[in-house]
C-alpha cells in the first residue's frame, strides 16, 4: 500500500506518547497506601501534584518526599472530605486557581471499606455505633457520588488540553463479583465502573483517557484485619498499581488498552480497564518460569483451545526437560496471571495458551495453527531446542 500524506499523520499518531513532564496532575487519598506509592512514582516522573486527603499532617509528609525528587515540580497540599459536598467543591475552585484551570490527570483514588455487616443488621457493631444505612451512605459518599462530582469538576478543566487528559480510577475487582457483609463496597464500586464506562462515551471526543483499575488486595492500611489472614508479601503492592498507572498514561493516547485498537482519526479509543492487576509475586513466578523452559506453555487444561495446542505442539519431538505445559488455573493467583500476560504479549485480550520460546513470546493457538499448517513449526521447535 503507498503512503499518502495521512499515512505520515497516522504514524505520528501511533507514536504520540504521553510526557509525563510538567502535566498536572490531582490525586485524591494520597495520604496513605495506593495514593501515596502514585504520588511519589508521578512525581519522579516530573509531575506537578494536588494531593488530596483529610490527614494534613500526613500529606505534608508525602508532599516533602515527592520534594526531594525534583525542584522543578510543584506539590500542592489540599484538605479535603470526600464525603462532604462543600469540600469537595471548595477543593476544585482552589485546583483551579492553583492549576490555572487546566488539570491534565485526575486520579480517583480516595475510598473506603466500611464495616463489614450483613444487611440485615440495623445497627453497626464498631466504636460509635451507627444506622446501617448512615455508614451504607458514608461509603457511598466517599467511594461514588463524590468521586463523580470531582471528576465532573476536574472535566471542565481538561476541555482546554487537546490530546492526553486522563481519568484514572482505582476501582476493584469488588466490581465485577458480589460479596457478603460488603454490600456497600461492592455498590459504590459497581456504581464507579457503570459511571466510568459511561463517562468515556461523553469524553472521548475530547481525547481524554478514561481507565479504570481493579486490583484484588492490594498491601495496604485498607486490608485491616485482613493483614493477618494473608499472605501480604504475596498481595499486589502499592507499587504495582502505580506502576500500572504510567503504563496507561504512557500508552498512545489512540491505543487502547484492552483491545489494542487503533484509531486512525483523531480520536482517542483509550477505556481500559485493568482487571486485577499483576503482583510483583505473580511476576517473578512467571518470569522465572519463561526461563526454565526452551518451550513453555501457559494452558487452562479444559479449555478447548489449549486442548488443541497440547495435540499440535506434542506431535514435535521435544527433547525432554525442554517444554512444560503449566495448566494456570490451578494457581491461586491465575486472574493476576491471565492480566500480567495481557500486559507483558500486549495481547489484544487474547486467551490463553500462551506459548514461549526461549523466553520470548510466540503467539497464541493461532500462530502455532499458521507455522504447523504451513510446515514451519517442526524447523522452528529443532532451532528453538537446539539454542
Ligand atoms: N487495599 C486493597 O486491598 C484495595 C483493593 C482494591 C481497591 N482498593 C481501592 O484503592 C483505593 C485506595 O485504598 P488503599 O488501599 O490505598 O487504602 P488506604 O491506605 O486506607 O488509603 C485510603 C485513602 O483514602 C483517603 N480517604 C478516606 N476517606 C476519605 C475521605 N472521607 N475524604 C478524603 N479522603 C479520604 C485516606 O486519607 P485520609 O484518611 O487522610 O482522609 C487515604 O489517603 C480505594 O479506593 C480502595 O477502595 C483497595
Amino acid at each position: 500500500m503507498s503512503s499518502t500524506a495521512g499515512d505520515g499523520d497516522r504514524n505520528h499518531l501511533l507514536l504520540d506518547k504521553m510526557d509525563l513532564k510538567g502535566k498536572n496532575i490531582v490525586i485524591t487519598g494520597a495520604s496513605s497506601g495506593i495514593g501515596e506509592h502514585i504520588a511519589l512514582t508521578l512525581a519522579k516522573e516530573g509531575c506537578n501534584l494536588a494531593l488530596l486527603a483529610r490527614t494534613k499532617s500526613k500529606l505534608d509528609q508525602i508532599a516533602e518526599k515527592c520534594r526531594s525528587s525534583s525542584s522543578q515540580i510543584k506539590i500542592h497540599v489540599l484538605q479535603c472530605d470526600m464525603s462532604e459536598k462543600l469540600s469537595v467543591d471548595e477543593t476544585c475552585k482552589q485546583i483551579g486557581s492553583l492549576f490555572n484551570n487546566e488539570v491534565h490527570v485526575l486520579i480517583n483514588n480516595a475510598g473506603i471499606m466500611g464495616e463489614q455487616i450483613s444487611s440485615m443488621e440495623e445497627k453497626t457493631k464498631g466504636d460509635g455505633e451507627k444506622d446501617v444505612v448512615d455508614m451504607w451512605e458514608e461509603v457511598m459518599m466517599v467511594n461514588l457520588v463524590n468521586l463523580m462530582r470531582i471528576t465532573n469538576r476536574c472535566l471542565q478543566f481538561m476541555k482546554k488540553i487537546e490530546h492526553g487528559a486522563a481519568i484514572i480510577t482505582i476501582s476493584s475487582v469488588a466490581a465485577t463479583m458480589t460479596g457478603s457483609n460488603l454490600s456497600h463496597y461492592h455498590a459504590s464500586k459497581w456504581g464507579v465502573n457503570g459511571f466510568l464506562g459511561s463517562i468515556y462515551e461523553d469524553v472521548r471526543q475530547y481525547g481524554i483517557k478514561v481507565c479504570s483499575i481493579m486490583p484484588g488486595m492490594v498491601n495496604t492500611p485498607m486490608l485491616g484485619d485482613f493483614m493477618n489472614k494473608v499472605h501480604v508479601e504475596k498481595c499486589i503492592q502499592p507499587d504495582d498499581i502505580a506502576q500500572g498507572i504510567l503504563y496507561v498514561l504512557k500508552t498512545p493516547y489512540n491505543i487502547d488498552n484492552v483491545l489494542i485498537k487503533y484509531s486512525f482519526k483523531r480520536q482517542p479509543v483509550c477505556y481500559t480497564i485493568l482487571n486485577n492487576i499483576m503482583s510483583g509475586y505473580t511476576k517473578q513466578f512467571v518470569e522465572n518460569k519463561i526461563k526454565q523452559r526452551q518451550i513453555m506453555m501457559f494452558s487452562k487444561s479444559k479449555d478447548p483451545d489449549c486442548i488443541r495446542a497440547k495435540q499440535i505442539i506434542e506431535q514435535y519431538q521435544l527433547p525432554e526437560g525442554s517444554y512444560e505445559c503449566l495448566d494456570i488455573e490451578k494457581r491461586q493467583d491465575c486472574r493476576q496471571m491471565e492480566n500480567y500476560f495481557q500486559i507483558l504479549c500486549l495481547t489484544d485480550r487474547r486467551k490463553v495458551p500462551y506459548f514461549f520460546f526461549n523466553g520470548l513470546y510466540f503467539g497464541s493457538l493461532f500462530e502455532l495453527n499458521i507455522c504447523h499448517q504451513n510446515g514451519s513449526l517442526k524447523q522452528l521447535v529443532l532451532d528453538t531446542c537446539a539454542s
